[in-house]
């Protein structure tokens, strides 16, 4: 069944009790998509739960087979099996899939869009579109008119990612054990292999045969997939921090052409997407307090790097429930229902 326009659309929020699937919720509201019947959509653990919309309560349903009869978009965040498993009986349906798990990313057919920097990548027809990587996607925003003026050669790239990137149960342990030693109280970890509270991790995902991890490897090959350009080295450490929500990163990029701190402050102030905070003589720059439940990308620190020429240093922040998932994928839906 081919896409058409119409005045409203039914829209399913696969994972809907989710951190991402909660945002998701509320950032369709705020940005008033033009929605004629909203389904929400879950495990049968959610069973009984409603979310508000528009002054209407919604309650979730349990994700099946046939979940999708007459919906023309069902955006997906609960996780890539339930991806693999249920996008292709959306796109029988004649649904389009905006995906946030890992499932088809690197799929060379299905494209991965981040609106600011590949839109057209989104065909005339879709069937599967990609949203990145959250990580990927904030510091694509800011690559991408630094490679457009100066062509990027290699990327150095260290993250400070909060709990919320790993969903609602890790929000939940790090309040847990946040409380339990401030109390002296017992307890355990769950979600990660260690203790998160008061701790920096050295470990996203899985650790592979390379001995990066597979969140340093989507840094990798989702920049170059979305740049358009497999000649752009990438070297990515991802840590998880106590921090609830927005990631931070601190990134080093190296250039083809010369290029200086006072230029890049100038291009990125004019580039969709990123507003730059970068006044340290006043203690301004990106914090992930400020960012979080904003669309920014943030960008500051913005500097020379003094032990190299045509290099650069800056810090990138963005909520990673938003830019991140939700509102990346919302944007995506907008091209398309705008053409
Ligand atoms: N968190 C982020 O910053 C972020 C950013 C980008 C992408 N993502 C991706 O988005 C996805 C969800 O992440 P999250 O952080 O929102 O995780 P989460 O808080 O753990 O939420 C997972 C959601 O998936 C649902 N779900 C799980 N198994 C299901 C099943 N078999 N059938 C139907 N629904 C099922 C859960 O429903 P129940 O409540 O019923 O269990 C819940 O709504 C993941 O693929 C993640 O990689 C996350």
């Amino acid at each position: 069944m081919a896409f058409s326009k119409k005045e409203k659309y039914n829209v399913a929020v696969v994972g809907a009790t989710g951190a991402v699937g909660r945002r998701m919720i509320t950032t369709l509201e705020e940005r008033n998509f033009p929605i004629e019947r909203l389904v929400l959509l879950a495990s049968p653990r959610s069973i009984g739960i409603t979310f508000k919309f528009k002054g209407r309560t919604v309650p979730v349903e349990i994700l099946t087979e046939t979940s999708f009869a007459g919906l023309d978009f069902a955006l997906f965040s609960a996780g890539a099996s339930v991806s693999r498993q249920y996008a292709p009986f959306a796109v029988q349906a004649g649904s389009i899939v905006i995906d946030n798990s890992s499932a088809f990313r690197m799929e060379k057919d299905i494209p991965l869009v981040v609106p600011e920097v590949n839109p057209d990548a989104i065909p005339d027809q879709p069937g599967i579109i990609a949203n990145p990587n959250c990580s990927t996607i904030q510091m694509v925003v800011v690559l991408h008119p630094i490679h457009a003026r100066y062509r990027i050669k290699r990327v150095v790239v260290s993250t400070y990612q909060s709990v919320s990137g790993s969903g609602q149960k890790a929000i939940a342990e790090l309040t847990t054990q946040t409380t339990g030693v401030l109390e002296s109280k017992d307890f355990i970890a769950q979600v990660y292999p260690h203790q998160i509270a008061f701790n920096c991790l050295p470990h996203i995902d899985i650790f592979l045969d390379n001995g990066y991890t597979k969140e340093e490897m989507k840094m990798v090959n989702e920049t170059r997939k979305i740049l358009g350009d497999d000649s752009i080295q990438v070297s990515p450490t991802s840590v998880r921090v106590p921090v609830f929500y927005s990631h931070s990163e601190s990134v080093n990029v190296e250039t083809e052409e010369p290029i200086s701190a006072e230029e890049v402050k100038k291009l990125l102030g004019d580039s969709p997407g990123i507003q730059v905070v970068d006044r340290p003589e006043q203690n301004e720059y990106p914090l992930a307090i400020d960012a979080e439940g904003k669309d920014a990308v943030f960008v500051g620190r913005i500097r020379d790097d003094i032990s190299r020429d045509k290099a650069i240093n800056f810090w990138v922040v963005s909520d990673n429930l938003r830019k991140g998932a939700a509102l990346n994928a919302i944007q995506i839906a907008e091209l398309i229902v705008r053409r």
